[in-house]
């Protein structure tokens, strides 16, 4: 579910490689539409009724700004939103789509790696493009099929020599070693990564030696085999604001013990992905079992996502509601 829903306008649609285009969407009367931060998604609304986060692929200055864009690649097996939005989402239509949000975005630090395979550059590629407005030290390495499948070509161009770009099309000679970008101690920097699966755990294993606390990963899927380990036990919800317990059955996750007493906790991909549904959690209680793929390390310690993570079965779990 979407917090707030709002109606935007698509006013400019770019067929930006053979897969990917870009929709740039306004507001349908011409005003200004809400802020973000770098790494937020819009959740988008798509003719026959599907609903996916999308990644807003460029920086805004605070407040609120004139147009979202966003970058959809269309899935090869996709009937779904993707196809949707590609065959049946002309220049003029009107979307539904909810406020952006997201926990996905830049962190404290004196260096940024970001590293973007495929259509994960959309978020990646907001944040070089703020990191660059505030004169902050970044890298943008940028892994593709080839020249021809690089995505807003023209707005990394113009991010000059801080991007890095990788062809896996053997005919170029752009190719980046995963191990030595990542290799060295990353004293305060950081890394942040979002692509497909087997890019996500190629570079997760060439930064097996960074601080977990220092890598933030957006993925577009569970990793694989995560399905298992989401099943769940019975446990006890403790509202430290409210002053209120409530049950969570083995079947239910704690978002949908909320709802079912009437407190909506806004979510998204409801995957553990995505952050929205993030609270914080309180000591007084079980450590949460966590089951997110959004959270680091050092936020595990007082945050926990809704939608995914319990508290050990039998256990409470203390939440900031
Ligand atoms: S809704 Fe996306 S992490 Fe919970």
């Amino acid at each position: 579910m979407s917090a707030r829903t709002l109606t935007v306008r698509v006013v400019r649609i770019e067929a930006m490689t053979p897969d990917v285009r870009a929709f740039e969407l306004v507001h349908p009367w011409g005003g200004m539409l809400p802020g973000y931060a770098a790494g937020a998604h819009l959740d988008v609304h798509t003719p026959g009724g599907f609903m996916r986060p999308y990644s807003l692929a460029r920086a805004a200055a605070p407040g609120p700004v004139a147009s979202y864009v966003i970058g959809v690649k269309r899935e090869p097996a996709s009937r779904g939103a993707s196809a949707a939005l590609h065959e049946r989402v002309q220049e003029g239509d009107l979307l539904a789509v909810g406020t952006p949000r997201g926990s996905f975005g830049l962190q404290p630090g004196a260096r940024h790696l970001l590293l973007a395979g495929g259509i994960g550059l959309t978020p990646l590629l907001a944040m070089a493009e703020q990191l660059q407005q505030e004169g902050r030290d970044f890298t943008l390495a940028v892994f593709a099929r080839s020249r021809a499948h690089l995505a807003f070509a023209d707005a990394l161009a113009a991010l000059g020599p801080r991007v890095r770009l990788h062809f896996d099309d053997a005919a170029v000679p752009e190719k980046i070693d995963l191990g030595t970008l990542l290799a060295g101690a990353p004293g305060d920097g950081r890394l942040y990564l979002c692509g497909p699966a087997g890019f996500m755990q190629a570079v997760r294993r060439a930064a097996a030696h960074w601080p977990e606390d220092r890598v933030h990963a957006e993925y577009f899927a569970p990793p694989e085999g995560a399905g298992e380990a989401r099943a769940g036990e019975a446990f006890t919800l403790r509202l430290a604001r409210r002053g209120v317990t409530l049950p969570v059955a083995a079947e239910q996750s704690a978002v949908e013990a909320l709802a079912s007493v009437g407190i909506d906790i806004p979510t998204s991909c409801e995957q553990g992905l995505c952050g929205t549904c993030v609270v914080g959690w309180d000591a007084g209680g079980a450590a949460p079992e966590h089951r997110d793929f959004c959270l680091t390390g050092a936020e595990r310690r007082h945050k926990v996502a809704l939608c995914c993570s319990r508290a050990p079965a039998g256990g409470t779990l203390v939440v900031d509601l």
